[in-house]
């Protein structure tokens, strides 16, 4: 959620009342937060750092977790939705929505370029009304009236893919929803995996990275962390399928991890939002130190132009590109600097 989005809302105060507001958007003007509190009202994210940013709220007002049955348990007299980018788990979203509310004021917001634009359109089977009535700095805000759906499982709603005989489950909104990425695949492919230690999976998606290496080497501890409600229920799912067991973590980077780890392995983000956005990468090789054993390493998958070794170098004495394939490099990086 962009900044301008939240000012397309603020011109609505009416709004917020005992509401229910679903969606992500870290970056939160502190009048929003503000108005929030002041209304009662209730966020419901998915995204931890969102989440975190409420620090205003207290923990009965803020929710981190895979929309489900919230609405049934808050009964909000209003719903704002932020309507998230991926397309499929906005749709579900208001699929769940049709499915556990009868109540008439939910509203839709996002950027123009994010969707904004199209919310009607998009919606056009599931509501019966749709209308903008708000758009502003490039943001538009809908209000819907929803056809009561069926309930809805998320499991239905989840794709899968196949690696090494192993199926792994993508919930809604998760990185390369039913495929394996051609960079994990491409780290998968020169990633020894180690015999045993303790591993961090950092930013885990579905968990395949860390879920395959302990699958071929069980006496590996493995650690999965990542911001996102819908991985992190991914990853937990498909570790229970494959009898597998993991300490699954909401962290923001190495923010939210504690001890040290022998291997650090990454398929860092690199974009949020339309601009190109380095920093999990940056503090990643920043902080990792503090959170590798002394003969660890960090091992990453960077598309090709990334200058990842460079930043890396300014942190670890020993920086080696393992391979390069299909437009990927993979990185191991140990030593870290005192
Ligand atoms: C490129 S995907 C890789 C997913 C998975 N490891 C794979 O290879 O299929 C990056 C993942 O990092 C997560 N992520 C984004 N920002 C993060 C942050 N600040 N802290 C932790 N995880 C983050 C995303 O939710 C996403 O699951």
């Amino acid at each position: 959620m962009s900044l301008a989005a939240y000012e397309l809302l603020q011109r609505h105060p009416q709004l917020l009342d005992n509401t229910l507001i679903i969606g992500n958007g870290a970056e939160l003007p502190p009048e929003w937060q503000q108005q929030v509190q002041q209304s009662g009202s209730h966020i419901l994210t998915w995204d931890w750092q969102t989440f975190q940013q409420y620090t205003m709220l207290d923990e009965d007002h803020k929710h981190f977790a895979m929309p489900q049955n919230q609405i049934q348990t808050l009964q909000p007299k209003q719903i704002i939705l932020f309507w998230p980018k991926a397309k499929t788990q906005a749709l579900n979203l208001i699929e769940l929505i049709a499915s556990q509310t009868q109540i008439e004021s939910i509203y839709a917001v996002a950027a123009n370029d994010a969707g904004g634009k199209s919310i009607g359109k998009a919606c056009s089977e599931l509501a019966s009304h749709s209308d903008k009535i708000d758009s502003a700095r490039r943001c538009s805000l809908w209000q819907l009236t929803l056809i009561p759906q069926a309930p809805m499982n998320w499991l239905k709603k989840a794709e899968s893919f196949a690696h090494q005989q192993q199926n792994y489950l993508t919930l809604p909104g998760v990185f390369c929803h039913g495929k394996l990425d051609v960079g994990t695949r491409v780290l998968l492919e020169h990633l020894p995996a180690p015999a045993h230690g303790k591993v961090l999976d950092l930013g885990c998606g579905s968990g395949v990275i860390g879920l395959s290496l302990k699958q071929q080497q069980p006496a590996l501890e493995l650690t999965l962390g990542d911001v996102d409600a819908f991985a992190l229920r991914s990853a937990e799912l498909n570790a229970m399928r494959m009898g597998i067991k993991a300490d699954v973590i909401a962290s923001d980077g190495l923010h939210d991890i504690d001890g040290r780890f022998d291997f650090i392995i990454s398929n860092p983000p690199f974009h949020q939002g339309k601009d190109t956005d380095y920093r999990f990468a940056q503090s990643l090789f920043q902080q990792a130190k503090q959170h590798l054993v002394t003969d660890g390493q960090l091992w990453i998958v960077a598309n090709r132009h990334l200058s990842y070794e460079e930043w890396g170098q300014q942190y670890f004495a020993s920086c080696e590109v393992l391979a390069q394939q299909e437009g990927f490099k993979i990185i191991c990086l140990s030593h870290a600097k005192k």
